[in-house]
């Protein structure tokens, strides 16, 4: 049985020593919790790809306390052939002074001591500095970086709750998960490559291509749709396990009305839904329909509806086509 604690200053020191001791430990960050291990420690890591049941290819983010930590991590700027990594480092640490600590993953060239493991045997690094004040704590204790996927089996739901991590990892004896509360962002970070040129962004999230290109202008963007963006992402993710699909409002009305067994449905009109269907209400903004999104997935997973019908949201700016993103992913099935 998994263990949910709070996060007191005993229990971070706890799980701190455990990262030394070659544990996983899973922690809140502000957009979905994490399963950790020390980025040194190839035990704790192989324990993170097995625990998930997570494709070796599928490389891990370094979560780190702050830029230089970061920078330990990088190749550091050759004189001949390293002009590359130089820029990407100058506009890495032009990002991590904006966005940091927060929800955006820097992609850059790693250092030679970084375990071939950690990156699914990359020569590049995705680095994230969290936000949330219990992995920072953790961080803190711990002093090096933590490489953490999301703390959920993969190709789920990713968690944002603390019950979500020991509902996923139920039968994990002793696991210990700190209690950070409800994650606030709700989607994970936004993935950018400093290896390519422009940057290019791998995965859409709440730091936004706008917010980027204020800083570091031209920005590639990535297609919504596109498979395997990112090494190791088969386009199906974030899914329940009961089949999704996304219907605008006029279908919603029509499968309602001729569906002929119970379904559950993520919408913006509870009121349209009548028993035996279920309704999960969604909220209006998108930031609040991102915070909701993943628990209101494992709430219509849970009831064991034939299945799930997802209201398609209208809207269409940055952080509204980050959610489209995951949606699409929840409603691929195969
Ligand atoms: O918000 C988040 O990023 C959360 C929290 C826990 O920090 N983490 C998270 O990790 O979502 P995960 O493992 O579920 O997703 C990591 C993503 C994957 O799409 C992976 O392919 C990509 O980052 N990634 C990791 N290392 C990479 C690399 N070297 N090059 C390109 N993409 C990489
Ligand atoms: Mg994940």
């Amino acid at each position: 049985m998994p263990h949910i604690v709070a996060a007191t200053d005993a229990m971070i020191s706890q799980a701190a020593a455990l990262l030394r001791d070659g544990k996983t430990v899973a922690f809140p960050t502000e957009t979905v919790y994490g399963l950790g291990a020390d980025t040194f420690n190839a035990r704790g890591l192989a324990t993170v790809y097995q625990l998930k049941g997570r494709p070796f290819d599928n490389p891990l983010i370094a979560h780190v306390r702050d830029w230089e930590v970061a920078a330990a991590l990088m190749q550091p700027p050759r004189d001949q052939d390293g002009a590359t990594s130089r820029v990407s480092a100058k506009i890495g640490e032009h990002l991590a002074r904006r966005f940091w600590p927060g929800p955006l993953t820097l992609v850059v060239e790693k250092s030679q001591n970084v375990p071939a493991k950690a990156t699914a045997g990359l020569h590049t690094i995705a680095i994230r500095s969290p936000a949330h004040a219990v992995a920072r704590r953790l961080l803190d204790a711990f002093g090096g970086p933590i490489s953490a996927p999301s703390a959920n089996r993969s190709g789920y739901v990713s968690p944002t709750a603390a019950e979500h991590v020991a509902h996923d990892f139920a039968d994990v004896e002793d696991l210990l998960i700190l209690d950070g509360g409800r994650c606030d962002v709700g989607i994970e970070s936004t993935v950018l490559d400093l290896t390519s040129d422009p940057p290019r962004v791998l995965r859409a999230g709440s730091v936004s291509i706008e917010q980027l290109r204020s800083v570091i202008g031209e920005v590639t963007p990535t297609r919504v749709s596109r498979q395997d963006i990112a090494p190791g992402t088969a386009a199906r993710h974030y899914a329940p396990r009961t089949p999704a699909e996304l219907v605008n409002t006029d279908q919603l009305r029509e499968r309602l009305r001729h569906a002929d067994s119970p379904l559950a449905v993520l919408t913006f009109q509870p009121a349209l839904v009548a028993p035996p269907h279920h309704a999960v209400g969604m909220p209006p903004t998108a930031q609040e329909y991102a915070r909701s999104l993943y628990s209101a997935l494992r709430q219509a997973d849970a009831l064991n509806c034939q299945r799930i019908l997802i209201e398609i949201p209208p809207g269409e700016d940055d952080l509204w086509r980050a959610i489209h993103d995951r949606l699409h992913r929840a409603a691929i099935h195969g």
